[in-house]
């Protein structure tokens, strides 16, 4: 078995998906909190797929975590596990520090005490792969070159600045302990399945809902972005190849200023589900009030990972958005059970 933390997210959603989607894959224990990004519609071609145990519960649950192992035994932690939206850490910072980094350091102790206990082959398998972002590293400007793994750690946001402890916990554990550790960091995820809080599934569905489509400040902040599928297979890499207490960046080589990224959108939806008084989705874009400390560029430099260990994106930005809008029209279900907060049902039924 491996066990993942967060794998009712975005991300980690996407990432049970594609590793049962191979027959012969290990068993996955999918331990979410279930926060309002947390949605087992994602997983429900999993519900009686026996290799796939939900369990909710909390990463900064001690007692659950430890139980969790000793009956479980994973040979590897994948933490995706987090508070993860710019815009709720600067309203609430706490649940990222909560989560983000107490979390990550209680499922680090957890871990230690397992790996400690594990002898022979199943102590030298073990890997905890913590899972996190380009932001730890701040902002460029147009002209600095992409973020490399040596990039100081700048963080700009409450929701960076606890990635970037948390990735600091997780190196001093593999320095401190020997703690088999490895780290990633990704820059902007788009795909099925993701939270219409963010901008890429924010933008599709406003868009099909007649609603303002918005642009903070001039549009021109610029990230780099990358298809999740091709984020879940870099992880599957790292974790079968990667060097342990080393990081590697993943991108998809992808730079796009927001206001291009949002008439992209726009120009595929004028394809594919032409609004019904002919005029284009573009007219919907309305720029409204930037965002506080709102970082400027991101772009990673993901070199390390394709010359160590030979990955590369196998989407293009034009195949990987055209996927994502078709998505979002082909799954209506998905989508109405997220506007409509029906995809909090499970939890009503469960405790209430
Ligand atoms: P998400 O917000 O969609 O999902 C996070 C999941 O974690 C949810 O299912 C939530 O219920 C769960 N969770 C939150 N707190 C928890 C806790 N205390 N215990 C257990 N589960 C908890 O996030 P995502 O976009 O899927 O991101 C996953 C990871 O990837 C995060 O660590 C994030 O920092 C990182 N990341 C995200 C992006 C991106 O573009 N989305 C890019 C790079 C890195
Ligand atoms: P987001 O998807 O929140 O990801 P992040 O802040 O982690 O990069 O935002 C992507 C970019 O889009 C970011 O520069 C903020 C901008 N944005 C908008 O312009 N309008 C919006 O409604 C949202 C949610 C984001």
């Amino acid at each position: 078995m491996i066990l993942l933390t967060g794998g009712a997210g975005f991300i980690g959603g996407n990432f049970v998906l594609d590793w049962l989607a191979n027959p012969g894959a290990e068993g996955v224990i999918n331990l979410d909190k279930l926060t309002y990004a947390g949605n087992l519609a994602t997983l429900a071609s999993l519900e009686n797929d026996p290799r796939h145990v939900f369990v909710h519960g909390d990463i900064g649950d001690r007692d659950l975590v430890k139980q969790l192992l000793a009956e479980h035994k994973p040979r590897a932690i994948i933490n995706f596990a987090a508070e993860s939206h710019v815009d709720r850490s600067i309203h609430g910072p706490s649940d990222f520090v909560q989560t983000n980094i107490v979390g990550t350091f209680n499922l680090l102790e957890c871990a230690r005490e397992y790996w400690n206990a594990l002898e022979g082959d199943a102590k030298q398998q073990f890997r905890f792969h913590h899972v996190s972002t380009d932001e730890v590293y701040g902002s460029l400007s147009g002209t600095d070159p992409a973020f490399t793994e040596n990039h100081p750690y700048e963080p700009n946001s409450p929701y960076s600045a606890s990635k970037a402890a948390s990735d600091h916990l997780v190196r001093a554990w593999f320095h401190t302990y020997g703690f088999p550790v490895v780290t990633t960091n990704c820059s902007n995820n788009y795909g099925p399945y993701h939270f219409p809080e963010k901008l890429i599934p924010l933008v599709i569905l406003n868009a099909l809902n007649s609603k303002p489509l918005p642009i903070y400040g001039d549009g021109q902040q610029v990230r780099d972005w990358l298809y999740v599928g091709d984020h879940c297979s870099a992880i599957r890499e790292v974790l079968a190849k990667g060097k342990l207490g080393e990081t590697y960046n993943i991108g998809g080589w992808n730079e796009k200023a927001n206001l291009d990224v949002v008439k992209t959108i726009c120009f595929i939806l004028d394809q594919l589900k032409p609004r019904i008084d002919g005029k284009p989705y573009a007219d919907q874009i309305t720029f409204v009030k930037d965002r506080p400390g709102h970082d400027r560029r991101y772009a990673i430099d993901a070199s390390k990972i394709e010359r160590e260990l030979g990955w590369r994106p196998a989407e293009t930005f034009e195949t990987g958005i055209r996927k994502t809008v078709q998505w979002y029209l082909d799954n209506p279900q998905w989508v109405d059970g997220v506007v409509s907060g029906s995809y909090r049902d499970w939890l009503q039924k469960q405790y209430h």
